[in-house]
């Protein structure tokens, strides 16, 4: 398994979503370096096209086929209600995966979008609804540049979708803002930006902060060629919310889901042991004037 420990003393702290084997079987290296958006969108669709089967295996129970849950925490919207009515409403998902939570909005009225940059997560999409009988519209596209017109959505949001992943998260912020109509309402959920400074290990070995939190270099893994294969980005918590509030969103809240006591699954690095010490997740609750 591609375990990121090699030479950089930084490279086993990022949030990672599954331990993926590469496609081709060799193990990149991983490294801290900036990375142009082109390189970062193209390692992006090639690394989730390669591993959504392996990520649908292991987290479709978790996730559920028509569930709404915004973090590993299992935070559901059904209870929190952080996009508030849904009924009637046009909602599109940014980087949706196999679009569970788009489902789950189906199911409430509302008419979702599923938008991802995997062809292969898409194709799980279809794949839930060919089992359940429902049809959630899907595009595929890069969460920078929206196909979509200016103000075309009541509503949007990402559960870990996009954000964690592009060099341009003020790019995104502002092509969400520009497709959402006047009164609309942008929730996303990313890593809470302090895991940044703590190795991605679910047990003690993660709760000594051994880097900088202030560190933004994005974390790399690359081909024998230097070709990013993996790219994952940090923003610290003020940068977040100079990116939601420059591209003229109004934030309404921040959302740091506490550990249930009942909860005792692990995804990655988010486990019952950290969970109880330190926010795993930050949801960001945004409205457009
Ligand atoms: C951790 S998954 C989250 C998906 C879903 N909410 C879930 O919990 O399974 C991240 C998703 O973001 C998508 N993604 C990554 N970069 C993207 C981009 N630039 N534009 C659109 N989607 C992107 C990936 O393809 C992947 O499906």
């Amino acid at each position: 398994m591609n375990r990121p420990t090699s030479h950089d003393p930084h490279a086993s702290l990022v949030a990672r979503y599954v331990d993926p084997e590469d496609a081709d079987g060799v193990d990149d290296d991983a490294v801290r370096r900036r990375v142009g958006l082109v390189e970062s969108v193209r390692a992006g669709r090639r690394w989730w096209d390669a591993n959504a089967d392996e990520y649908q295996v292991e987290h479709g129970d978790f996730l559920g086929d028509a569930r709404f849950t915004w973090c590993p925490e299992g935070l559901d919207e059904d209870r929190v209600k952080l996009l508030g009515p849904v009924e009637g409403r046009t909602v599109l998902e940014v980087g949706a995966g196999a679009a569970q939570c788009s489902r789950r909005l189906l199911a409430r009225g509302a008419f979702p979008i599923a938008l991802d940059l995997s062809l292969r997560q898409l194709q799980h999409s279809r794949r839930l609804d060919a089992e359940h009988g429902t049809r959630v519209p899907v595009v595929q596209a890069d969460a920078g540049r929206l196909p979509f017109a200016d103000a075309s959505f009541d509503l949007a949001f990402s559960a870990y979708g996009a954000l964690p992943f592009s060099p341009d998260g003020a790019g995104i912020m502002r092509e969400v803002f520009r497709v959402l109509r006047p009164g609309g309402r942008w929730v996303f959920s990313i890593t809470h930006p302090i895991r940044w400074a703590f190795p991605d290990e679910p047990g003690p070995e993660g709760l000594t902060a051994v880097a900088s939190y202030f560190d933004t270099t994005p974390y790399v893994e690359q081909d024998h060629t230097g070709r990013a294969t993996y790219v994952e980005q940090h923003r610290t918590l003020g940068e977040r919310v100079r990116e939601v509030v420059g591209a003229g969103f109004r934030l309404l809240d921040i959302v740091e889901p506490e550990w249930p006591d009942d909860l005792e699954s692990t995804w990655g690095g988010w486990s019952p042991l950290r969970g109880r010490l330190l926010p795993g997740t930050a949801i960001f609750v945004c409205a457009k004037d």
